[in-house]
């Protein structure tokens, strides 16, 4: 009798940016606690899983030259976590992970996160595994603390880690253009710079996320525009400084605020609507402050499947 081999399966994933991102204390871990508010974006990565004796990873797409490929890929570490969890054999697990990638890699937009909550929501699928989005979770936390934000998307208050959530309500969609750097930035590098400048002074800290819930709430970018806050944005720009170029730049070219996204180097400028984030990223693109533009909205949802059956 011939085995039958389940379909591949494509899910799409999104980017995230961090609205306000409070940054605390540096934990006996190495972790710093955090008070973040995410918010998916419907700039994505494309993964698709798929049962093959060929295992391993391919990647296609933005930044497809500098993401490794091998047993420390964020994805690949997502196959073996699930295959523990559902306790698989514990021979290499046969999948092809294919990453179709348009989330600038080190970027500050939670690319490598993204892939990994999507190859747990397709091989869930691929498995026909009996799991919930909240068991997945739990897998999505020990691998990154942004894993399970990508999972859920919408917009959500992130602490501990950034891992535990909350859903936070938003009436509106909101329109941004990103700005692409030459080069990433590591994430660990601009905690360790916060942690630096800390030390020699005092940078300023944001406040509360109270207001920027109001805000969301609210629907209005004005007011939101008015509220954006990342307390790594003094440490990325220390370790970049043609980033207080790129942030003037989109506020000359018409958006409503700009702001560093998570540990950067991506910018993200929030924009008034649709037509007015397309003609700033006209104007920024042409600025010569960055290497690329996109333009693109939020919140959107997590990870979900694009063929084939949906899983929890
Ligand atoms: O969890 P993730 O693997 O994305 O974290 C990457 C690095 O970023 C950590 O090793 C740590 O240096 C830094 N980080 C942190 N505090 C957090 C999240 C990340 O210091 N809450």
């Amino acid at each position: 009798m011939l085995a039958v081999v389940p379909p591949p399966v494509t899910v799409r994933v999104p980017s995230k940016i961090n609205l306000h991102l409070s940054v605390g204390d540096l934990r006996k871990d190495g972790f710093h606690e955090l008070n973040t508010v995410f918010h998916a974006l419907s700039l994505t990565d494309e993964v698709t899983v798929a049962a093959a004796e060929d295992s391993g990873v391919e990647v296609y797409g933005e930044g497809e030259d500098v993401v490794p490929t091998g047993a420390n890929n964020l994805a690949w570490r997502a196959v073996q976590a699930l295959a523990a969890y559902c306790d698989k054999p514990a021979e290499e697990p046969k999948v092809r992970v294919v990453l179709r990638k348009g989330i600038p890699v080190a970027g500050g937009m939670a690319g490598g996160s993204a892939d990994a909550a999507a190859t747990l929501v397709g091989l869930a699928a691929l498995w026909r595994l009996d799991i919930t989005r909240d068991e997945l979770a739990g897998v999505a936390a020990k691998l990154g603390s942004d894993v399970p934000f990508a999972l859920y998307g919408g917009t959500a208050l992130g602490t501990g880690r950034g891992e535990q959530l909350v859903p936070v309500l938003s009436r509106h969609t909101f329109h941004w253009v990103l700005a692409f750097d030459h080069k990433g930035l590591s994430t660990p590098r601009v905690f360790g710079e916060l942690d630096r400048l800390r030390e020699a002074g005092d940078p300023p800290r944001v406040g509360s996320h109270a207001p920027v819930v109001e805000a969301l709430a609210s629907g209005d970018p004005n007011q939101l525009a008015l509220l954006l806050g990342n307390d790594l944005q003094a440490a990325a720009v220390s370790l970049r400084p043609g980033l207080r170029r790129t942030l003037r730049a989109g506020v000359n070219a018409g958006a409503l605020a700009g702001i560093v996204s998570g540990s950067g180097p991506t910018c993200a400028f929030l924009c008034m609507d649709g037509q007015a984030a397309l003609s700033v990223a006209a104007e920024l693109a042409g600025a010569g402050v960055c290497r690329t533009v996109r333009v693109a909205h939020g919140p959107v949802p997590g990870a979900r499947v694009v063929n084939g059956d949906e899983p929890p």
